[in-house]
């Protein structure tokens, strides 16, 4: 591993580690399991980032399970007041975290609050939003169309200058996994890249992720945290720059002929074989398990 992807430290002494001034991540101990379409249960490093703002309150990005010491934690840290799911599958937590701080804002990713109808959120966050609570010290911009599929809001802590990504970006630990699980994340590009689904989920939305990375560069980051990596942080704003360069180099623009033929064959291999074949899954799954697509599934 590169010196400058910080590993997380080995014996943690608190689920809590810093990262750099005014901000940390909550590392979780566990894994979380999840099949991603026609592939196999991965289980899945995973962590929260709290950035403390000016006023001493909490902001909490991706909330993970809840447990007494991270309470007792964050107690110390400051007051939590918001609560963030910056896209559509990481808001599991949301509902624990809101019982335990009931004063707490919940701020929704596009297209989260009609999949979360059991919950009451202040606000969908989007690129323009500007919220008092924080608005100087956070930057977010979301990378997608706002239509709620595949959109991610991408956050910016001005202090630090940590840029924090979610599932756009992905770096797996392989020594956890099968061989066959080795295969498949190899081929679903997930170490260090954007996972083959949600580039393909991005299809039609190029044009405005482009302008989105544009944005997280005007920000000239120094930091850089993953939601799912074995390390804890990659640091040096040349190293974050190059690092994005790399993850996302399937976004520079190809020759017109050359876009319109991909663009073509990714819309024919979405509708004839990818969507049919999900939804023969799905059907199947939802046959033989009902309770367990609908509930264990539902990230
Ligand atoms: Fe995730």
């Amino acid at each position: 591993m590169s010196p400058n992807f910080r590993p997380v430290p080995r014996e943690l002494e608190s689920d809590v580690v810093e990262v750099a001034s005014n901000i940390w991540t909550i590392e979780a101990k566990d894994y979380v399991c999840y099949r991603p379409p026609m592939q196999p249960r991965y289980p899945y490093t995973h962590r929260s980032v709290v950035i403390r703002l000016k006023d001493n309150s909490l902001f909490i990005i991706s909330p993970i399970k809840l447990t007494s010491n991270i309470c007792n934690e964050m107690n110390t840290l400051g007051e939590v007041k918001y609560l963030v799911s910056p896209n559509h599958l990481h808001h599991l937590r949301l509902g624990d975290w809101q019982q335990a701080y009931p004063k707490a804002k919940l701020y929704a990713s596009p297209g989260l609050v009609s999949k979360r109808k059991d919950l009451t959120f202040d606000k969908t966050l989007s690129t323009d939003t500007t919220e008092p609570g924080w608005d100087g010290q956070i930057e977010q911009c979301v990378f997608g169309s706002g239509n709620g599929w595949f959109d991610e809001i991408v956050f910016f802590h001005c202090e630090s200058r940590t840029v924090i990504f979610t599932d756009l970006i992905m770096d797996f630990d392989s020594s956890i996994f099968s061989p066959l699980s080795r295969v498949t994340t190899q081929w679903n590009q997930m170490y260090k890249d954007t996972p083959r689904g949600v580039r393909l989920a991005h299809t039609f939305d190029r044009v405005l992720l482009r302008d989105s990375l544009k944005t997280v560069r005007t920000w000239k980051p120094q930091h850089l945290i993953l939601a799912h990596s074995p390390w804890l942080c990659l640091d040096g704003e040349e190293q974050v720059a190059n690092f994005l360069d790399s993850v996302f180099d399937w976004l520079e623009p190809k020759p017109f002929v050359v876009e319109t033929v991909m663009t073509a064959t990714r819309f024919s291999l979405l509708l004839f074989v990818v969507l049919p074949i999900i939804g023969l899954i799905v059907l199947v799954a939802d046959l033989i398990y009902p309770r367990f697509v609908k509930r264990g599934e539902s990230q």
